[in-house]
């Protein structure tokens, strides 16, 4: 069908990612997962998006890899048509304090979280400057935007996604290009799953009282995706964290 639309999601297998693919089938989004790691995850997501009765497959990439990514992606090409929408949303942590920092662990969320999300919009903005339209929708962090102790490296590579989000705004507006973030607080995923609601004190921090969804961070990433005349803005979904 020609007015069929394809989104990648990188990280879509499980968390945020996968709720964030879950919700473009619902769109009618055919899905074409990037993910490292546990492969029957992604087979569920997969699965559970074809019950929507669209197409998807996962694709096991490391998004730190140029070489890997830019395979990877042309694999897609060759599976999918009307590729319209990216979503970089695979990313890690590697905690510790900066006087302790290991540089592998610098270097490792370094090359996933803001490596990975230049890696893949390098292999496909040709192709949304082709279509001539497209959207582009990074996940970055409020880490990123307010400085995280401990986070060194996280609150770099999310501070680095938005100045990646804003230069490419600009770059591919002219033609027809989207580019947005999404900036959440604490949501509940694996990621998460040391923060208790009860016990942390980093959960007074937040305003609306309590810890975000999955499902809140996919609303905002459908909203941006939806959204024509938005572009270079960084959305936060943190339950008033950053503001
Ligand atoms: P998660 O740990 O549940 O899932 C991470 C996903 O990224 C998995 O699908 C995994 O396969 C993929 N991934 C990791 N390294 C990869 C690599 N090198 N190549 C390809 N795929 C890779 O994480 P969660 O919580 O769903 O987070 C998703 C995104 O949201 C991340 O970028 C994270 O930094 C961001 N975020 C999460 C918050 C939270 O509270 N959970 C808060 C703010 C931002």
């Amino acid at each position: 069908m020609a007015d069929r639309k394809t989104a990648i999601v990188t990280g879509g297998s499980r968390g945020i990612g996968r709720e964030v693919a879950l919700r473009l089938a619902d769109l009618g989004y055919d899905i074409a997962i990037v993910y490292i790691g546990d492969e029957n995850e992604a087979k569920e997501t997969v699965a559970d998006c074809e019950k929507k009765g669209v197409k998807a497959k996962s694709y096991i990439c490391n998004v730190a890899s140029f070489e890997d990514t830019k395979a990877t992606v042309a694999e897609i090409r060759k599976d999918f048509e009307n590729i319209f929408a990216l979503v970089n949303n695979a990313g890690i942590t590697r905690d510790g304090l900066i006087a302790f920092m290991k540089e592998e662990d610098w270097d490792s969320v370094l090359s996933v979280n803001l490596k990975g999300a230049f890696n893949m919009i390098r292999h496909t903005a040709g192709l949304f400057i082709r279509n001539k339209g497209g959207r582009i929708v990074n996940i970055s962090s409020v880490s990123g935007l307010m400085g995280n102790a401990g986070q060194a490296n996280y609150s770099a590579s999310k501070a680095g996604v938005v100045g990646l989000t804003k230069a490419t705004a600009r770059e591919l507006a002219p033609k027809g290009i989207t580019c947005n973030a999404v900036a959440p607080g604490f949501i509940r995923t694996d990621m998460t799953k040391n923060i208790t609601e009860d016990n942390s004190e980093l959960l007074r921090t937040i305003p609306l009282g309590k810890m975000g969804e999955v499902s809140d961070v996919a609303a905002a990433v459908v909203f941006l995706l939806s959204s024509p005349y938005i572009t270079g803005e960084v959305l936060r979904v943190d339950g008033g964290i950053a503001m």
